[in-house]
């Protein structure tokens, strides 16, 4: 059971890994899920930007938290994993909303992006290194 997992895991890793630059992913149709992601890029910048200016983050886009309910291209939504992780970034997203320790919270909440995308696809880990 244990080869299993980690042999499905590898697979997984490779298949997304093949797709994860832009460039290519820009080639597809980007499934629900991807849309969301860049959205996410996009947000977890400015909040980025937001923080380091001294500034409070003052809003969280409240369809960040339907995360787990996107359809991805290769059905990653319905797997245990994926569902398993997803909920790490909607806590993060909860305690920026709740504004205290909002860098904290900042930090956790790239730390999902990367803990998840350890095990789905490392090719926007580069992306993610940024934020
Ligand atoms: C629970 C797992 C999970 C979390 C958390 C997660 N991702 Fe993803 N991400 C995925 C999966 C799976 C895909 C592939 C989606 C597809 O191909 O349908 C993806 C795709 C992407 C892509 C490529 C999108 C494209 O253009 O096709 C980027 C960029 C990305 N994620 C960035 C992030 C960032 C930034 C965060 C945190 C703010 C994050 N991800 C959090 C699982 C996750």
């Amino acid at each position: 059971m244990k080869y299993f997992v980690a042999i499905t895991i590898s697979i997984l890793a490779l298949a997304c890994g093949q797709a994860g630059s832009n460039e290519q992913a820009d080639m597809y149709e980007a499934s629900e899920l991807s849309a969301m992601m860049r959205e996410m890029v996009v947000w977890s910048k400015e909040a980025k930007a937001t923080l380091a200016a001294g500034d409070t983050i003052e809003s969280v886009p409240q369809n960040f938290y339907d995360l787990a309910k996107q359809t991805a291209t290769r059905g990653e939504h319905e797997e245990a994993a994926f569902q398993g992780m997803a909920p790490l970034y909607a806590q993060a997203l909860r305690g920026i909303e709740r504004q205290d320790s909002q860098q904290y919270y900042y930090d956790a909440s790239i730390e999902a992006c990367r803990t998840c995308h350890a095990v789905y696809c490392s090719g926007p880990l580069d992306v993610i290194k940024q934020l």
